[in-house]
């Protein structure tokens, strides 16, 4: 059945949705791990090659999603949603987007021009499309790790207002990303628009 444009994004983006929070959540708490240890040492350096993996996989991912999204019309948000609600949704995901090509570029970038291993789990090497360079290695390590900080800030700003908005608000905000393939044309998002015996 298919599912009502509406009240829910296309099924295609949701599924990248949540691909994209398994595969960032894991990046990022690895790269914090590794972040933390030695450099050189082990499992550092191996988990640093899955790090990079997933990261790489993460631009093409979204290299995908954003051109699905800026091609098709995404739900409108729930009426209950105030000024200063709506803002700072779409400031959140704004900077999400963001995050998800500035993590992979500047990682790109830092271990292209310093030299450092680019494969592939292990299957293939990424071209060095930035050549060897010490100015761009320190700017792209500087600014990954920088950024880094605002990528936790984010996620758990995006992770906490889900929650409030599931079990708190109880608004329907999820089940506008929520995978299912069925029609969803029969629950609304917006509480206010509730038949009296759901509230
Ligand atoms: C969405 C993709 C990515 C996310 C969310 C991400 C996130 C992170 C985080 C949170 C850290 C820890 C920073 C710290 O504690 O200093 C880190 C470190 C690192 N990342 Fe990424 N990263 C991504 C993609 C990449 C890519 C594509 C590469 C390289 C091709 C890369 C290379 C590295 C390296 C080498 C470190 C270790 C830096 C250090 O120890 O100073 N990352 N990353
Ligand atoms: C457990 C983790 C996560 C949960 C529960 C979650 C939940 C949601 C929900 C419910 C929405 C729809 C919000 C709305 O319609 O107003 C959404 C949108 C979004 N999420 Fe997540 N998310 C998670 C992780 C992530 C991660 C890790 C990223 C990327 C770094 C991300 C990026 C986005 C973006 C960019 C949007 C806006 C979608 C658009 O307008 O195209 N999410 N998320």
């Amino acid at each position: 059945m298919p599912v009502d444009a509406t009240t829910a994004y296309l099924p295609l983006l949701r599924r990248i949705h949540w691909a994209t929070a398994v595969l960032f959540i894991a990046a990022m708490l690895i790269g914090l791990y590794c972040g933390l240890q030695p450099p050189g040492t082990s499992p550092r350096r191996e988990l640093l090659e899955v790090h990079k993996s997933l990261g790489m996989t993460l631009l093409f991912l979204s290299v995908l999603r954003l051109m699905v999204r800026l091609a098709t019309k995404a739900p409108p948000e729930p009426s209950s949603f105030g000024f200063l609600v709506l803002l700072a949704a779409r400031l959140n995901h704004v900077a999400l987007y963001a995050i998800l090509f500035a993590m992979p570029l500047t990682g790109y970038a830092f271990s292209s021009a310093g030299g450092y291993s680019l494969k592939y789990f292990w299957i293939f090497s990424w071209p060095r499309l930035v050549a060897d360079n010490p100015v761009i290695a320190h700017a792209g390590e500087v600014s990954h790790d920088m950024l880094a900080w605002f990528v936790y800030a984010a996620v758990a700003l995006h992770i906490a207002a889900t929650l409030w908005h599931a079990v708190v608000m109880r608004d329907g905000t999820l089940a506008r990303m929520w995978p299912r393939s069925g029609n969803l044309s029969s629950q609304t998002t917006d509480r206010v628009q509730r038949p009296e015996r759901f509230t």
